[in-house]
């Protein structure tokens, strides 16, 4: 396993004027939540995360040397949304620039056109910073690839996660498919602080192709940033308590995954949902970010799992949107229910329908 120190290259073997990549990566919902972090990027608990399927970013990275004489003036690049420059997503890149810039020397030798897309609806309340930064990092570690040939697959695909935890901590869960672990946890082997792996046991059938669909409650700008939430972990009274419990639910789901218990597994993910909006509501600042309509979506869940014992559950980001979760084989009948009971809390009525994916894609 590599080491960050690892991740510092020392000279290269090839040399490259221009081009172009593209990659796609997709997004990822977590099931033990990422609150709270230390310095660099460094996550205050192991977190785990179904990769998705279907909301995905596509960027495009062109590039092309600059002349001897600028290279050492700064970083040179557009960004461009959609095919038009978007300077507000500027200060993102540029932050995410400086932070790998130490693991990537060649950045500021090269001007690169980042052109870059979603699949889901820009502002539909799905946090594109995931399957944003994984994508990018993705295109740099081709471009690296391309200086040094030699690279193995595993050096490539670590590094990129490591990358991208660095652009944004829960992309480095959306490298790679179909259950990612971000954090050292004594009983996963392979598990670190420095970038997401492959949950290594056995997952039984039941959790194959599982079910995510996505209700739209509320798509408004986020009221209080990841970054800002992350920091009011801080002095949180809970925190340590949290922190601790975390390790205890990832230990449960290494069991619940072996077993196909998807009782068990409900509870673990409605609690650790429950939890992580709880520690906004007791930091200080204390917020909500939980609407009417999330909660009005939490109680048909639960009176449709009573009535039914469909094992459909929830589980929520830093936002108002809920996750709706499921296996594939009942997977008619909790679309039916939601067309016929969930998508009236909808903005718009609007839903997307996903399920778990396999990581990134070159394009
Ligand atoms: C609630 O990864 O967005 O979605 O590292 O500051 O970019 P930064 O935070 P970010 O936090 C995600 C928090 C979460 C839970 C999770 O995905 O684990």
């Amino acid at each position: 396993m590599y080491s960050a120190a690892d991740f510092i290259p020392t000279s290269y073997t090839s040399t490259i004027e221009n081009g172009n990549f593209e990659w796609s990566a997709p997004s990822n919902i977590a099931l033990v939540k990422y609150w709270g972090k230390k310095d660099n990027q460094i996550p205050a608990n192991p977190s785990i995360s179904f990769t998705l399927n279907n909301c995905k970013t596509i960027t495009k990275l062109a590039f092309s040397k600059k002349d001897t004489s600028a290279s050492t003036n700064g970083f040179s690049f557009d960004l461009l949304f959609e095919g038009k420059p978007k300077e507000d997503f500027k200060p993102k890149i540029q932050k995410f620039l400086e932070r790998v810039e130490a693991y990537l020397p060649f950045l500021k030798d090269y001007h690169f056109t980042i052109d870059t897309q979603n699949t889901f609806p820009h502002s539909s309340g799905i946090a594109s910073s995931a399957s944003g930064m994984a994508a990018l990092a993705m295109n740099f570690m081709s471009l690296e690839k391309k200086l040094n040939p030699e690279m193995t697959e595993d050096y490539f695909y670590q590094k990129a996660s490591f990358l991208a935890r660095l652009g944004s901590g829960s992309a480095c869960r959306s490298v790679k498919g179909n259950v990612v672990v971000w954090g050292n946890q004594a009983n996963i082997e392979g598990s670190t602080d420095l970038f997401g792996v492959e949950f290594p046991y056995t997952i039984h059938e039941n959790f194959k192709n599982y079910q995510d669909t996505i209700l739209l409650v509320d798509k408004g700008e986020k009221q209080v940033s990841s970054t800002v939430g992350h920091d009011l972990m801080h002095n949180h009274p809970y925190a340590e308590r949290r922190f601790a419990q975390a390790h205890e639910n990832l230990d449960k789901l290494i069991a619940i995954f072996e077993n196909g218990n998807i009782d068990e597994f409900i509870k673990v993910i409605e609690s650790e949902a429950l939890t992580l909006h709880a520690m906004m509501m007791t930091s200080m600042p204390y917020f909500i970010l939980m609407k009417p309509n999330t909660l009005q979506i939490i109680n048909a869940i639960w009176k449709f799992r009573n009535e039914t014992q469909i094992p459909v559950c929830f589980t929520l980001d830093a936002g108002a949107n809920v996750h709706v979760l499921y296996p594939e084989n009942v997977a008619a009948k909790v679309r039916q229910f939601i067309q016929d009971e969930l998508v009236v809390f909808c903005q718009n009525s609007q839903y997307i329908c996903d399920e778990i994916g396999n990581g990134a894609i070159a394009l």
